[in-house]
Formats: structure tokens, C-alpha cells, sequence
């Protein structure tokens, strides 16, 4: 009878809920809008849930579901991948469906999207996400991927953004009010400091609480504070010695209360490794594949959100109010998405959806090196040589949880041919192969092989050129009037048997930074027999160029561009597109020269200690005057700019810079102010120069602009290391105003 009459007042609780969505979405009830969150109604439920109902919601319910309460009305959350579009349906299981009408678009990579430095990229990337995880149902979208790019070998630097928190916080902010604005929540990752994908499950990261504060943390703040994201999802790598997806540090102290974060700390795939700190520091819903011990048959019981957490509560040593925060996390992230409220219709592969992917493309390229070929000029050209297998390869797929099941994907080859003109013939040579000697291997089978790192080393000795590649392309370079060799980086290792260390991929890092499959040695042959040779390279990083770049005349650098990726290269190779791309990443000769390598460890054994503390990237290369062969924030144009009248002031707790940038070139085209600060005599050691402020101008033939960048006190602070607080260190600062760290145009002073 007491239950009857339960299931009775959970009815009118459930019906209450959904009837004020309603109401919001007929507009007759003027007090509440769609995704706003009532507290009251969220404790009523859970007063209403049983223990078991109340777990259930904080588990895996399937591949990519956390359960519901059917009794109550309240449905399952539906998780997708990732962060550059929707992934693949996998419905409740664990393998993509075949011929589902999954396609979707695919945008440029994050680290493109950071390239591109304009802010207004990144909402308009997360609306086409929001959108798109809409019409297909989602409610919680696995994107930004904002960990700092520490090392230039982790396999998942693609994903992420930027070595610079600063930057990587302003492009994720936009990216997220985009995406929420749709009603779907995003999900910021991988908190914190996963920087590596090497011994992803175990390592632990040795890592000051300066460093993190200041480089691994700021991004995640700042989607926090001045996104007011709905998800964090936490990361597999331990941080001094506990995993970060149940920290008491990161989680209880600083996300949930230094941040004020009232959202839902989701665990990476199988990031849970103990019921009680879980249930006690943080970890708002469990996910993953860990504890299956048959796909076919999934008990989703097991979790350590599951039974294990029901026998800690029910024997009393863990309080039941840790479990009804997490559920109120998780009913309030339902009201707010589409989960409980009605945001309207979502919309799926749209030509505005495809102008954001091109759009994104053609700011995010880096045009790094131009000896007066870019652009070319097609009326005096006859025969363009097209060569290498990126000119043909399709990116979408592949390289982990990012891929995408793209409606189409432009290719460099295509985007070439469909704007070279009918005068213009294009011929195309493959040049070179992804190649793997698997003879090597032949009597190392299974897990064997794959433990055995030294062995896989060997393999990148083995691999070379394809001789009969290579000669088929030098041939054709020799006859044509001008070569765009298309190369660099390959994105995934399913199908590739002991790729290790060749290409960019989740739950891989890379050996090193040199050019694969023999490309070196053929872009040498290709300019020793044509003076006309641009090279364009994707990929999630840099490659080593000491035995290359100085006999080639222009590199441009593309990243893993999208589905547009192919016309956006060729518009700016012709120059119907002025590049304004501009690096997120220093480019160094060799991964030995970074920081994480030269004074810290990567991937370190177990434990990776962050011996480099604060110096990452430029903060390293600029403060120690170290050679790199392209700064961080560098990127060349077809116009020149020059900036002026650099006016600094004061006003309060705020500092405004102004100065004035003039296009003194021929084209139209865009620049990049970039405002670093630097204290002049800081009582703790402190970077040369750090980013700031930016923003981008679009200017035509002529034309100035007054560029105004505002300054909040948190700009001039360092977080103490002993004291364990952001402060504000008294004393001059330096306004260092550029267009990249190492070409500072206008120099200030400011006064604290
Ligand atoms: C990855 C996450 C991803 C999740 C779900 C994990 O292995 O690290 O980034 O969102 O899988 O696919």
C-alpha cells in the first residue's frame, strides 16, 4: 500500500517535471525556460528514489548510456564522441553499426580550431556539434579535448589545442557556449594533465600544484567560470599518486569548490579503480569497459558505482548523501539538456554546418614558409604535379574515439583538380606508402608483440621508401611546372599491424618526430628536380625538418583540416584564400629539444615526473633563448601588417592596450594581435613572456584598425608556490605586443 501511494506521488513528481518543460516550450509558462534547473524539484525526486534507482543513474547502462529511473520518468543520458564531430552509432553496444544513417559533419581538429585564433570559430563549432548530437539524440557530447600539448609525441595532440592555456581556455569557451546553447552539454577533457597516452591507465603524473595551476588547470577553469559547462570528464593518469577521475584534490577542492563547478564529473572510459574514493571524491557517473567480462552479456551491476557502492553504504561506511550529491548533479545536467527539457530540433549535415567545417579549415592552415611560390600563379603553369598518399587519404575515420563517419571528405587531390581550371593539368603520383615490414615479426604473435616496444623500434628502422613509389613521382616532379607534395602524419592505427610510434592515434604516442615512409628522402629528390616544390603536411604535430625545409620553398601546414580540408588547402596554394592561421604550438627540430623531454621526462615508467614544472613550450624556448624552427603564434600571410601607436592604461583593476594595425600589403587578409606580460623583476622565477590577450583583424589593402585588449588583474598574477595562492606580485610589467612570441613589434610598460 505504502508503495502504491509512493509510485503515486513519484508520478506527479516525474509529471511536474516534464510538465513544466512542456509549459516552457509552449512559452505559456513565462517563469522558466528551456534547461533551467529547479532545485526543488530535483530534491523531491530523489526523496522518492530507492537506493538501487539512485546508483542506477550514476552507472554505465550500455556502451554509451548511463541509466534512468523508468518508474520516475527519468531517462537514460545519452553520451557520443567527440570532439570534432558526432561519432559513429554504436547503439548499446561496443562495435560502430553497420549502414546506420550516422554521417555527420566533420569538423577541422581542435588543434586546427585553436590555429584559426578567432574566438567566433569556436562557438560556431560548437553549435554545429550541439546540433548535430541533437538530431541524433544525444544529451552529453565528449568534447572539448583542452589537455595542454606538453610533448609533441602524444598520440592524441590532435585533439587538444594548444601548448598555451591561455589560448586553449579562449578557443574551448566559445566551443562550449556553442554547444550548450543547443541544449546538449558539453563534456571539457581530460582533467587533468593527460598528457600522454603512454601507460594511459596507470601513469602517474609527478606534477607541481604551480604547474597545475598555471598550465594544466586554467583552460578547465575557465569552461567552468566563464562557460559554465554542465560535464567534466575526469582522465586515466593519476596525479601524484592518486587517479585523477576520483581526486580528492583536483575534484573536491578545486573543481567543486575553489570553481564552484555544479556540474557532473563523468570518468574517462573505465577511469574508476576504487568504489570508495570514488563515492567520496568526486566522480559523478562511471563509464566504460574495464570490469565487462562479456561484451555479449554486459552486467552493468558490477561497476564500482554499482554493487560494491550499495554494499559500502548498506554496511554504513560511506554516507548515502555522497551518492544524492552525484544524483542531484545528474538530474540537474538532465534538466539543463535535452535529456529533460525540449531545446527544439536539432539539424544534421546542412550546408551552414559545412561552411563552418570549410570556414574553420581555411583560417586554421599555417602558412610557415613562403619563398615567393605561394600562391601560384595558375595562368602560368601548365602542368601541376600532385604527389603523396595524404593527397588521396581520407581522415575522418580512424585515430580512436574521435572519429567521425563524415558525409563526405574533401581531399588535397580533389580540392586541387576542382579549382586548378580547365588550362591547368593536374597529374598525381602516390610517392610513397604507409609500409610495414611485418616479415620482421612473423614468429611474434599477440600480446607478445605488442608488449615488446624495443621490437616495434625496430620496425621504425625498417621503414623506407618504396623505391618503385618514389622514382614513379620524380619522374613525374621533373616534367611538371610546379610540385605540391602532400604528406606528413597518418591519423589512426586500426588495420596497421606494429604501427606504433608512426602515426596520430589514441592510446599511442609517437617515437619521434621524423618525416615517415621514406617521405624525407623523396621530398630531397622531388626539389633537387623541381625548383617549384610546395610541401603541405598534415598532421596532429610538427615532424623533423632540418633535412628538407631549407632546399623547399613554402610549407604550409594543415593539421587534419576536415571534410572542406581539400578545397581550403587548394584556395590557398592558388591564393583565393589569404592564409591567417597562426601556430598554437612551438615547432622545434626534434621532440629532444621540448622541455618535457630535455629537463623533464616523456613517457617516464610508471611515473612521469613534470620536471620542467611551468616551462612549457615558448614559456620554455623563449625564456631560455633556445633555436626552434617556428615560434608559437607564428604564421605567415600574402599582405604584410604593421602595428603602431601601442597605448597602455591603467584603469583600476583593469588594463587596457590599444594599439593600431595597418594591412601594408596588396591583399586583404587577417592578423593576429597577441598581448604577452612580463614581470619585470619577479621575486619567483617566471616566464619571459605569457600569452594574455589576443584578437584577430580582418583588413583590407590600406586599411587600419584599432585593436582594443583588456586586461583583468589575473593577467599579472602567479600562482605561489608555497603559499598555494594566485598573487599579485607589485612591480612593472611588460606589455610585449607581436604577432608571435618571438617577433614583438610594440613594447609597454604598466605599473602594479
Ligand atoms: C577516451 C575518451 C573517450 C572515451 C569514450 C576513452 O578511451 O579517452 O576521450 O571520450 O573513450 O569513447
Amino acid at each position: 500500500m505504502m508503495k502504491q501511494n509512493l509510485c503515486t506521488l513519484a508520478i506527479l513528481i516525474a509529471s511536474i517535471l516534464f510538465v513544466s518543460c512542456e509549459s516552457d516550450r509552449d512559452g505559456a509558462n513565462g517563469s522558466t525556460s528551456p534547461g533551467e534547473v529547479s532545485e526543488a524539484q530535483i530534491d523531491s525526486l530523489i526523496a522518492l528514489m530507492t537506493l538501487d534507482e539512485k546508483l542506477g543513474l550514476i552507472h554505465a547502462s550500455s556502451s554509451f548510456t548511463s541509466g534512468g529511473v523508468p518508474r520516475l520518468g527519468i531517462p537514460e543520458l545519452v553520451f557520443s564522441d567527440g570532439p570534432h564531430g558526432v561519432r559513429h552509432e554504436h547503439g548499446r553496444g561496443w562495435h560502430a553499426l553497420e549502414d546506420y544513417d550516422d554521417e555527420a559533419t566533420y569538423l577541422p581538429v581542435g588543434i586546427s580550431l585553436a590555429s584559426t585564433w578567432n574566438r567566433d570559430f569556436g562557438y560556431k563549432y560548437g553549435e554545429v556539434l550541439g546540433n548535430e548530437a541533437k538530431e541524433r539524440g544525444k544529451n552529453v557530447l565528449l568534447g572539448p579535448g583542452i589537455n595542454i600539448i606538453r610533448s609533441p609525441l602524444n598520440g592524441r595532440n590532435f585533439e587538444y589545442m594548444s601548448e598555451d592555456p591561455f589560448l586553449t581556455g579562449s578557443m574551448a569557451v566559445g566551443y562550449v557556449k556553442g554547444l550548450q546553447d543547443q541544449g546538449v552539454a558539453a563534456n571539457a577533457k581530460h582533467y587533468a594533465a593527460n598528457n600522454q597516452e603512454t601507460d594511459r591507465h596507470n601513469i602517474d603524473v609527478i606534477v607541481s600544484k604551480r604547474a597545475l595551476h598555471e598550465i594544466y588547470f586554467p583552460a578547465f577553469r575557465a569552461v567552468v567560470q566563464d562557460a559554465g559547462i554542465w560535464s567534466i570528464m575526469g582522465a586515466y593518469n593519476k596525479i601524484n599518486g592518486q587517479y585523477t577521475t576520483h581526486h580528492e584534490y583536483l575534484n573536491n577542492e578545486v573543481l567543486k569548490g575553489e570553481w564552484g563547478f555544479d556540474g557532473v564529473v563523468i570518468s574517462d572510459w573505465a577511469s574508476v579503480k576504487d568504489t570508495r574514493e570514488a563515492l567520496l571524491y568526486g566522480t559523478d557517473i562511471e563509464m566504460g569497459t574495464e570490469l565487462l567480462r562479456d561484451f555479449d552479456n554486459p552486467v552493468y551491476e558490477e561497476f564500482y558505482l554499482a554493487n560494491p557502492a550499495k554494499e559500502m553504504i548498506e554496511s554504513g561506511e560511506v554516507d548515502e548523501s555522497y551518492v544524492d550529491d552525484k544524483v542531484r548533479r545528474v538530474l540537474r545536467l538532465m534538466q539543463r539538456t535535452t535529456a529533460l527539457s525540449d531545446h527544439g530540433p536539432g539539424k544534421r549535415n546542412v550546408e551552414e554546418h559545412q561552411q563552418v567545417a570549410l570556414d574553420v579549415a581555411r583560417e586554421g592552415i599555417v602558412l610557415l614558409k613562403n619563398d615567393g611560390l605561394l600562391p601560384l600563379d595558375r595562368s602560368e603553369l601548365r602542368t601541376i604535379a600532385v604527389i603523396g598518399h595524404n593527397a588521396t587519404r581520407h581522415f575522418a575515420e580512424r585515430g580512436g574515439s574521435s572519429q567521425v563517419n563524415a558525409l563526405y571528405e574533401i581531399t588535397p587531390l580533389e580540392g586541387i583538380q576542382n579549382l586548378a581550371g580547365d588550362d591547368v593539368e593536374i597529374v598525381y603520383a602516390e610517392g610513397y606508402e604507409p609500409y610495414y615490414d611485418e616479415s620482421l615479426f612473423a614468429d611474434i604473435t599477440g600480446d607478445a608483440a605488442s608488449q615488446s616496444r624495443e621490437n616495434l623500434r625496430e620496425v621504425e628502422l625498417a621503414r623506407s621508401a618504396n623505391e618503385a613509389l618514389m622514382q614513379e613521382a620524380i619522374a613525374l616532379a621533373e616534367r611538371a611546372d610546379a610540385v605540391i607534395f602532400v604528406g606528413g602524419w597518418i591519423k589512426g592505427h586500426e588495420g596497421m599491424p606494429w604501427g606504433e610510434g608512426t602515426y596520430d592515434a589514441e592510446a599511442r604516442d609517437k617515437l619521434n618526430l621524423k618525416l615517415i615512409f621514406g617521405q624525407e628522402e623523396l621530398i630531397r629528390q622531388i626539389n633537387r628536380v623541381n625548383d617549384k616544390t610546395a610541401v603541405v603536411l598534415m598532421g596532429g604535430s610538427n615532424v623533423e625538418m632540418e633535412n628538407w625545409l631549407p632546399d623547399t620553398p613554402a610549407y604550409v601546414h594543415a593539421w587534419y583540416p576536415g571534410m572542406e580540408g581539400g578545397r581550403a588547402i587548394a584556395e590557398i596554394l592558388f591564393g583565393e584564400v589569404n592564409p591567417s592561421g597562426k601556430l598554437p604550438m612551438t615547432f622545434a627540430n626534434s621532440h629532444e629539444d621540448y622541455p618535457s623531454h630535455s629537463i623533464g621526462e616523456f613517457p617516464g615508467d610508471g611515473t612521469v615526473e613534470y620536471t620542467e614544472d611551468i616551462y612549457v613550450g615558448y614559456r620554455y624556448f623563449d625564456t631560455h633563448e633556445r633555436d626552434v624552427y617556428f615560434p608559437f603564434g607564428f604564421g605567415l600571410s600574402y599582405t604584410t601588417f604593421e602595428f603602431s601607436d601601442l597605448n597602455i592604461t591603467r584603469q583600476g583593476d583593469k588594463v587596457l592596450v590599444e594599439t593600431t594595425v595597418t594591412n601594408t600589403g596588396e591583399r586583404g587578409g587577417a592578423e593576429v594581435v597577441q598581448v604577452y606580460v612580463h614581470h619585470k623583476d619577479p621575486s619567483v622565477d617566471r616566464p619571459i613572456r605569457e600569452l594574455k590577450g589576443f584578437d584577430k583583424v580582418h583588413l583590407e589593402p590600406g586599411a587600419s584598425a584599432t585593436v582594443n585588449i583588456e586586461l583583468g588583474e589575473s593577467a599579472f598574477m602567479y600562482y605561489h608556490p608555497e603559499e598555494l595562492r594566485w598573487t599579485l606580485e607589485p612591480g612593472s610589467y611588460e606589455i610585449q605586443v607581436g604577432n608571435s612570441s618571438r617577433d614583438i613589434k610594440l613594447t609597454g610598460v604598466v605599473e602594479w
